[in-house]
């Protein structure tokens, strides 16, 4: 029986990866949260050191979830009571760069908001006031960890850092002139499910790395056609593949330093200094 504080690490599946191979499975949960349930049961697994690890695909395994209606906080507040420390949270995207083809991986250290006010995402208001600090939206510690395995992968998969996100509402893709502006923005990878996740993630004091998966090069490249969904989903299969290898390879020194609190930056207690009030 997973006792909730017992779980250190949890992985966000996203588009084909909806469950992790090689770890042994321990016990499903559902815990209810003020916000609902979770996009789906939540799978806990053993790491070969002995670790738990949470799994939960973003979309639902069945992937009957679109990215406006996954249900984030609930997410987040599960996994924050399983006590979760650190979340990777893989993801399928566009790319918008030449030398980012189809099946590299990124991880981004920005992310552009075209989701405002489309989704909820903030755990605050009705009389609770905070401000995260979300400058930098990802854990460049975790990036770094994940960035030490990249000889791991296979298809000839690069993995990129220090890049730039767009996460836009969908669930259908860009127009060619949306895709234009986003490159002229400076953007070099494009999802639908970086937000507000990341951001509920800072708000519950969660370490979050996206670990993003190319599967297209969007519609902005002159020779490309424009995306298809058959194009995506053959490249998923590849990236899913690469991800659960990813995944084990990094492992190790993931549980070391989440259980030496030798992640950094270090978010923990970092809402203190948010401002919060609450009102009489
Ligand atoms: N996810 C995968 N490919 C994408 C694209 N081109 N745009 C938005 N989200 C995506």
């Amino acid at each position: 029986m997973v006792h909730p504080q017992d779980v250190p690490i949890a992985v966000i599946g996203g588009s084909g990866l909806y469950h992790l191979d090689n770890l042994e499975v321990i016990e499903e949960v559902n815990p209810e949260t003020p916000w609902g349930f979770a996009s789906d049961k939540i799978i806990i697994a053993r790491s070969p050191s002995g670790c738990k690890i949470a799994f939960l695909a973003r979309h639902g395994r069945g992937h009957y979830l679109t990215p406006s209606e996954v249900p984030s906080r609930a997410n987040i507040a599960a996994l924050k009571h399983l006590g979760v420390k650190a979340i990777l949270a893989f993801s399928a995207v566009g790319s918008l760069r030449e030398e980012i083809p189809p099946c590299d991986f990124v991880l981004p250290d920005q992310v552009i908001d075209r989701t405002k006010g489309i989704r909820p995402s903030t755990f605050f208001g009705e009389g609770l006031v905070a401000h995260a600090m979300f400058a930098d939206p990802f854990h460049a510690g975790l990036a770094d960890l994940v960035y030490a395995q990249r000889e791991v992968l296979d298809f000839g998969a690069k993995i990129h850092k220090n890049k730039t996100a767009v996460c836009m509402e969908g669930p259908a893709f860009s127009t060619r002139a949306e895709s234009h502006m986003y490159r002229a923005w400076g953007a070099d990878i494009i999802n639908m499910s970086a937000l507000p996740e990341a951001k509920l993630a800072r708000e519950a004091e969660i370490d979050y790395q996206m670990v993003c998966m190319s599967t297209d090069y969007d519609c902005w490249r002159v020779e490309e056609e424009a995306v298809t969904v058959e194009t995506v989903m053959q490249n998923m299969v590849n990236n899913g593949a690469n991800a659960k290898k990813l995944l084990l390879a990094v492992l190790p020194s993931l549980e070391e330093a989440v259980s030496k609190d030798a992640l950094l930056p270090n978010y923990k207690g970092s809402m203190k200094f948010s401002g919060m009030t609450a009102s009489e």
